[in-house]
């Protein structure tokens, strides 16, 4: 969508993945979808560094709503949860530097049940513009046709004739995709400034396994369409929650920079343990998810439980691109994986050579590559070495 937003993939928080639905504040006051929490994320998001590191959007996800419209037709923010109002909350996130987003949905109620946007778009989206918000995620459940497509357009209107920039988070290619019905890419790209493709991820390897065969197995429909204002989004970072191991988390962080995904963090950030803190801030990696291009990474080879995935970076002199490159293993067989291959096999060819960085600085990469040269490299168990070969000129 050229609003002028998102021309990198946007880094935030989003309530989902830990909190989900939680609304029972009384057995789980400091989980509940509540004003008390999304401040607390905030100042998190500030105190820990987060903003800093290029984190800074706070997006509420589903449940903040009351389960009705109010008697003017209105959505209202739950009044036992929300006691000083959406208007308070937000204008308090913004005190702090950050941006707000918020979630709906374009059907008649939102996935958890709570009143949705089809019939009431205009007064929905007049309303959050004057509270102030930076992003919004329109969901897609409860919308009984086929003309998804249609129905985000006509919000995209909305959004525009607001005059307030507001990044455009859309859901319906997922939708789509469960109803096998052919998503238009290019036209996607248009409206949305981001759009979630597949299923919900979930706290466990088999979700991010699974999502990162997704975005392999389609690779050749869909990376084309990501760059500067659009993106493919394979939903939230499961990091510093409960399902994925030490090694497990840096496969996430290293496959979303290379997919040039979305960053949302979604755990709890006054609880974190440092060294996934510091998997989340590692700024080299965020580099190359944020790197200006914006061309989406690929997978370039798949043997026994070995991926390698590269993403084309801005090159540092010269016209040859430079490369984020992952060595990700499946495997649980045995000790760690010792893996070679020619960086001509991956796409790599510069006749000039690259120089090695590693990206989770473990390994001293000392000498210049040639295309003939192997990058060997030993790879944990359910685990990955991500480096950058900067192309020489
Ligand atoms: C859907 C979305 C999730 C989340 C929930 C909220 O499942 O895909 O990301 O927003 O709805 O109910």
């Amino acid at each position: 969508l050229n609003n002028g937003l998102a021309l990198t993939p946007p880094m935030g928080f989003m309530t989902w993945q830990r909190y989900r639905c939680t609304i029972d504040c009384e057995d789980f006051p400091d989980e509940c979808i509540s004003d008390k929490l999304i401040r607390k994320i905030a100042d998190a998001m500030v105190d820990g560094g987060y903003l800093r590191a290029g984190y800074e959007y706070l997006v509420i996800d589903d449940c903040w709503l009351e389960k009705e419209r109010n008697n003017l037709g209105y959505l209202q923010e739950d009044r036992s949860r929300f006691p000083h109002g959406m208007v308070s909350l937000i204008e308090y996130v913004h005190s702090k530097g950050l941006k707000f987003g918020i979630y709906e949905n374009y059907g008649n109620k939102t996935c958890a049940g709570y009143p949705g946007i089809i019939d009431n778009v205009k007064r929905d989206i007049n309303m959050f513009a004057e509270w102030g918000i930076d992003y919004i995620k329109v969901d897609g459940c409860y919308y009984n046709g086929y003309n998804y497509q249609k129905g985000y357009e006509d919000v995209k209107t909305r959004l525009n004739l607001t005059g307030r920039p507001i990044v455009y988070s859309c859901s319906y290619p997922a939708y789509e995709d469960e109803l096998s019905y052919p998503t238009d890419f290019e036209t996607l790209a248009e409206n949305c400034n981001l759009w979630r493709n597949f299923e919900d991820i979930d706290d466990s390897w088999g979700s991010v396994t699974g999502i990162l065969d997704y975005f392999a197995l389609k690779q050749e429909h869909i990376a084309k369409y990501a760059g500067p204002g659009h993106w493919n989004d394979p939903d939230m970072l499961l990091i510093g929650n409960y399902g994925l191991s030490y090694d497990q988390s840096k496969v996430q962080m290293a496959l979303w920079a290379i997919l040039a995904a979305p960053l949302l963090m979604s755990t709890d950030l006054t609880a974190i343990r440092p060294e996934h803190k510091e998997i989340l801030l590692n700024p080299a990696i965020i580099k190359v998810n944020q790197d200006p291009l914006g061309i989406q990474g690929l997978r370039v080879f798949r043997n026994k439980g070995i991926e390698v995935w590269t993403r084309k970076v801005m090159p540092t002199a010269g016209d040859e691109y430079s490369y984020a490159v992952a060595v990700y293993s499946r495997r649980t067989d045995g000790m760690r994986v010792l893996f070679s291959i020619p960086l001509q096999r991956i796409g790599l060819n510069n006749p000039r050579g690259y120089v090695i960085q590693d990206l989770y600085g473990l390994e001293d990469w000392a000498g210049v590559y040639l295309p003939t040269s192997n990058l060997t490299v030993r790879v944990n168990p359910t685990g990955v070495v991500f480096v950058k070969a900067t192309a020489l000129s």
